[in-house]
């Protein structure tokens, strides 16, 4: 049998929440230690890839956003996304230049703090080590993420995981009790994004006396386990949603409209402002989003955890 090449592969990857996310004081290089817990949920970007790029433009980048996604708030000009990093690093790895055309199929909304950039990065380089037939060992791509930005191996890993170090320490949780429970979330985007780094500097500013060290306290893991959402609604925790409120006031009143509407506890997602609501049942999340949707703009529910990054189409 004559192989035919490839024409086109699709890859799609999650976005993450954090349940859990403790933040200490930033180390010598700036960055910030994280105990985290973070979710994949099923909210995903699709990255497809073709034999294509130029010369001058080895990677060709187009995007096609969902309706809820600020499409212009996502850069395409070569250099300018992280996916244009992606494969950079992933033809350095392998001493040769990477061309391609590649489509951004996006629903993830656009700097929310549910690491869209990261699934787009975590895609690609999934996306090119099989259009290229790369045959990347696993750990070099989880090492190549994590140069790429601190959310990108949790991309590519999926499921619930913790993380440490800058947060690109990742270890998944195994004990099935944990794997395999599902929880439903509602999720509510904003319009307009808010920085990460941004939100860093001005935790740094609200807490100058933040530990060096930060762990997940071992209660967050027995609340996964007990498969309980009550439970689990009663240990979400994140350091940066106090910065990311004051940064954008408005998100209180989001975060107080959905535990109106029912929801077991609303936070904020990462550095915001997309804000997530636990719910006990896809029929709870259900009425808690249609509570939501007059007042709200985006209203979204996703379950969790979902796989991490993966091929769904190959032809
Ligand atoms: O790692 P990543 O490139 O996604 O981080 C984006 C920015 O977020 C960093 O430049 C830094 O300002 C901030 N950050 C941080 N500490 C972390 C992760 C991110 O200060 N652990």
């Amino acid at each position: 049998m004559t192989s035919q090449p490839v024409r086109s592969v699709t890859v799609r990857a999650p976005a993450k929440i954090n349940l859990y996310l403790a933040v200490g004081a930033p180390r010598p290089d700036g960055f910030h230690p994280l105990g985290t817990v973070y979710q994949a949920i099923g909210l995903y970007d699709d990255v497809t890839v073709r034999p294509g790029g130029s010369g001058t433009v080895p990677l060709r980048v187009t995007l096609d956003a969902a309706d809820h996604v600020e499409a212009d708030a996502v850069p395409l000009a070569p250099g300018t996304n992280l996916v244009h990093r992606a494969a950079q690093l992933l033809g350095a790895h392998h001493g040769r230049t990477l061309r391609a055309d590649l489509l951004i199929d996006k629903a993830i909304p656009v700097a929310g703090g549910l690491a869209g950039g990261s699934a787009d990065a975590a895609a690609t380089l999934v996306a090119l080590d099989r259009l290229h037939d790369l045959e990347t060992p696993d750990d070099d791509l989880l090492a190549i993420a994590a140069e790429l930005g601190s959310d990108v191996p949790f991309s590519l890993l999926g499921g619930t995981a913790a993380g440490v170090g800058r947060g690109e320490l990742v270890t998944p949780y195994v004990d099935p009790a944990i794997a395999e429970a599902t929880w439903w979330w509602v999720v509510v985007p904003s319009r307009e994004g808010l920085s990460t780094p941004r939100v860093f500097a001005h935790y740094d500013r609200l807490r100058p006396d933040a530990a060096e060290e930060v762990v997940v306290p071992d209660r967050v893991m027995a609340a996964l386990a007990s498969q309980d959402p009550t439970v689990l609604a009663a240990v979400l925790h994140n350091d940066l949603q106090l910065p990311a409120l004051d940064l954008r006031p408005d998100l209180v009143g989001v975060l107080e409209a959905g535990e109106e509407a029912g929801a077991l506890r609303g936070i904020v997602s990462g550095s915001g402002p997309t804000c997530v609501f636990l719910c006990a049942s896809g029929d709870h999340a259900r009425e808690v989003a249609d509570r939501l949707r007059p007042s709200c703009e985006v209203v979204l529910v996703a379950t969790g955890p979902v796989a991490g990054t993966h091929r769904v189409e190959y032809v």
